[in-house]
């Protein structure tokens, strides 16, 4: 009989497994709501990026219901053959006018949006300029790409502008940030980071996902929070986040958002998405703007709950959005302080290398509108309690 030619993944698992890097993944029991079940427990959920309770808002769920009615589960192909509906076409309509840009362009998900859109815009004959803890999709992309990738230090729009002015002359430049970091819930400093885009003539480019339905004026984005409309020529969103459903898209102008249609491997050789998900998403933009009041409350929470774990002392970083990171060092702490507070009733990921790095490993809270102050101020004494045991605080 032959040997098992896969042989090799077994022993990079179990060398997972010695690092406390393997993990069994949680399975959800019901809807994603703040107060759910995982694993058959009932707990606070402070896991999901579902900001805005969205996932299970009834405008949407209606909606998604209709369309199904409708039009049936699938689209049945990739966009740019038969697989484009007059929904997909009056959301990227609505997102264009939501983000105040000329053009959107729908992709399936956040990732491909930033994946395809990277390795579509740029050749081996450019350099990207890219933030040290810039997501995963935007790293792939730019492998994709086969550009030369040039990072720079955290927020440091200097570092940034150093490396640029040290570039030989020739190719084209993208500057890439995310708007909110995923792990440490900071921001991108965009103002800083346009006025070296404008000064050095680089694309600028923000991956938005977790600003989406979150910063700025009905949750337009950090474009809108930090005023710096017309300055960033590249802006990604997510509607898997706040918005609920599941997609990516990128605005910009009408120039980019053809060549996209043209050149954006996953538009071009995957399925679009089913009915009921982009009409889910339209009711979301009607919800975004009818009912502010959400996003408000998702304000209220995340600043409840930081104070709170900023009084027990334990160590934040440097968060300044409803992701607030509990740093514990190691893997094995991280993910001691997730297990102990699961079995108290509270979901909290643990995030290790290599999404972090080695000595920050965490657990990752994420606060939502739909979290009661009870829901909060019960994982709050959790995390005292299981905090102390543990020697965090
Ligand atoms: C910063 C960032 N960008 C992009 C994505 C990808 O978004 P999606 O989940 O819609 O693929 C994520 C989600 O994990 C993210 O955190």
């Amino acid at each position: 009989m032959r040997s098992d030619p896969l042989a090799f993944l077994g022993e990079e698992l179990e060398s997972l497994r010695r690092q406390s890097l393997y993990r069994r993944l949680r399975v959800l029991g019901g809807e994603q709501k703040a107060h759910t079940t995982f694993d058959g427990r009932s707990v606070v959920n402070l896991s999901s990026n579902n900001y805005l309770g969205l996932t299970t808002h009834p405008r949407l769920r209606a909606a998604a219901l209709a369309a199904t009615e409708k039009f049936g589960v699938g689209s049945g192909s990739v966009r740019t053959i038969a697989g484009t509906m007059e929904l997909h076409m009056e959301l990227e309509r609505r997102l264009a006018t939501f983000k105040n840009v000329e053009a959107v362009v729908v992709f399936q998900s956040g990732f491909t949006a930033n994946a395809g859109t990277v390795s579509a815009i740029l050749t081996k004959d450019d350099i990207v300029i890219s933030d040290e803890l810039n997501h995963a999709s935007i790293i792939d992309g730019c492998r994709l790409s086969r550009a030369a990738i040039k990072v720079f230090p955290h927020k440091d729009a200097d570092g940034a502008r150093r490396i640029i002015k040290s570039l030989p002359a020739g190719g084209r430049r993208l500057l890439i940030t995310d708007g909110v970091f995923s792990m440490d819930g900071d921001l991108g400093p965009l103002p800083a980071l346009c006025e070296v885009a404008e000064e050095t003539g680089c694309i600028m480019m923000v991956d938005d996902a977790h600003a989406s339905g979150v910063f700025g004026a009905d949750g337009r984005g950090t474009i809108d929070h930090h005023g710096v409309h017309g300055r960033v020529d590249v802006q990604v969103g997510t509607l898997s986040k706040a918005i609920g459903a599941l997609g990516g898209y990128v605005a910009g102008n009408r120039n980019l958002i053809d060549f996209l249609q043209h050149r954006a491997r996953p538009f071009l050789f995957s399925t679009s998405h089913p009915p009921s998900v982009t009409a889910a998403c339209i009711a979301a933009l009607d919800v975004l703007t009818s009912e502010p009041e959400i996003i408000e409350r998702l304000w209220t929470n995340t600043r409840f709950f930081k104070a709170g774990l900023g009084r027990l002392g334990f160590d934040t970083g440097p968060s300044e959005s409803p992701i607030t990171p509990v740093i514990a060092g190691d893997s094995a702490t991280a993910n001691a302080l997730s297990d102990r507070l699961f079995a108290e009733g509270v979901f909290a990921q643990a995030i290790a290398f290599p999404t972090v790095a080695k000595d920050r490993a965490r657990v990752r809270t994420i606060v939502t509108a739909t979290h009661t102050l009870e829901d909060l101020q019960y994982a709050l004494e959790m995390f005292e309690k299981v905090g102390r045991e543990l020697n965090l605080v």
